[in-house]
């Protein structure tokens, strides 16, 4: 699955959102912990892979799941997490 990182946050800008074929990014709920870094997430259940969101990120807050930087690797856990 595709995961949204770090620079995503208070930035939010969307496109990625725009561009996924099966809705599977969205914004916190308010609901858990995670929340608190204002970012939107996506649901590694749902994604299909297609790559589309990457690009569209004005910030390069996406990756592929294996791609992710050392340094952001806790964003995988992140957005898994904030669907279940
Ligand atoms: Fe959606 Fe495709 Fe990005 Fe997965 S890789 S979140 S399916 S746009
Ligand atoms: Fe965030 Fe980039 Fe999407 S800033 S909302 S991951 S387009």
């Amino acid at each position: 699955a595709y995961v949204i990182t770090q620079p995503c946050i208070d930035v939010k800008d969307g496109s990625c959102v725009d561009v996924c074929p099966v809705d599977c990014i969205h914004p916190a709920s308010g609901e858990t912990d995670y929340d608190q870094h204002q970012q939107l997430y996506i649901n590694p259940d749902e994604c299909i892979d297609c790559g589309a969101c990457e690009p569209a990120c004005p910030v390069t807050a996406i990756f592929e799941e294996s791609a992710v930087p050392t340094q952001w690797r806790k964003y995988i856990e992140i957005n898994a997490n904030h669907y279940k």
